[in-house]
C-alpha cells in the first residue's frame, strides 16, 4: 500500500473485516457493558481494531499481516460478555489475568476462528499473562488495547473527531461505513 491510510479508511477496513463479528447479537450486547469510564465493549473493540489497523498501516506491516484477522481478533479481544465492574463472586480482582481464555472461549462459540485470532484473543494481557502472542497481529493487538486503555501518546480522539463525544457515539460512524 501507498498512501498512508486515512481514518475514514481505516474505520471501512475495519468495518468489511469485521462485519460477521459486529453484526453478531452477543457483540451488540456488549454495547451495554462499560470498559473504561463510559466507553462500552463495544466502542473499545472498535477503537483498539482501528488503532491495530493504524499501527500496521504507519510501520509498514502489511505483508506481514492478515488485515482480515488482525480486525476480528481486534474486535473479538474482550469478547468476554459481562460487565467486569459488576462481576461477582470476589473473582472480579483477577478479570485482568483471565479475561483473554473468557473471550477465547466466547469467540470460539459464536465464531469460526483461525489460529492467529485464537492466539491474539488469549494473548491480548501479555505481560500480566505468562504466553506472549506468536503472531504480529497479537502483537499489534495487545500494543493498541495497551494504548487505547491509557489514552497516552496518540490521540483516540482522532476516531471520534467532529462527533463531540464517547462512547457509543463513534459506534454510530462504524455503522454509517458499514
Ligand atoms: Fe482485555
Ligand atoms: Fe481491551
Amino acid at each position: 500500500m501507498g498512501r498512508l491510510l486515512t481514518r475514514t479508511q481505516i474505520r471501512r477496513i475495519v468495518a468489511e473485516n469485521g462485519r460477521e463479528v459486529l453484526a453478531h447479537p452477543n457483540m451488540q450486547r456488549e454495547r451495554a457493558n462499560y470498559q473504561h469510564g463510559n466507553v462500552s465493549t463495544f466502542a473499545h473493540s472498535i477503537r483498539v481494531a482501528c488503532l491495530a489497523v493504524w499501527l500496521a498501516d504507519r510501520a509498514h506491516l502489511w505483508n506481514r499481516v492478515d488485515l482480515k484477522s488482525l480486525v476480528r481478533a481486534a474486535l473479538l479481544h474482550d469478547y468476554f460478555l459481562y460487565d467486569w465492574h459488576d462481576w461477582d463472586g470476589g473473582t472480579h480482582r483477577l478479570h485482568g489475568f483471565t479475561h483473554g481464555n473468557a473471550a477465547l472461549l466466547n469467540a470460539m462459540r459464536d465464531f469460526r476462528l483461525n489460529a492467529i485470532e485464537r492466539d491474539s484473543i488469549s494473548c491480548h494481557m501479555f505481560p500480566m499473562t505468562p504466553t506472549a502472542p506468536s503472531y504480529v497481529e497479537g502483537w499489534l493487538v495487545t500494543a493498541a488495547d495497551k494504548l487505547s486503555a491509557t489514552r497516552e501518546t496518540f490521540s483516540l480522539d482522532r476516531f471520534n473527531k467532529g462527533k463531540g463525544g464517547k462512547g457509543d457515539r463513534n459506534v454510530k460512524d462504524e455503522e454509517r461505513a458499514r
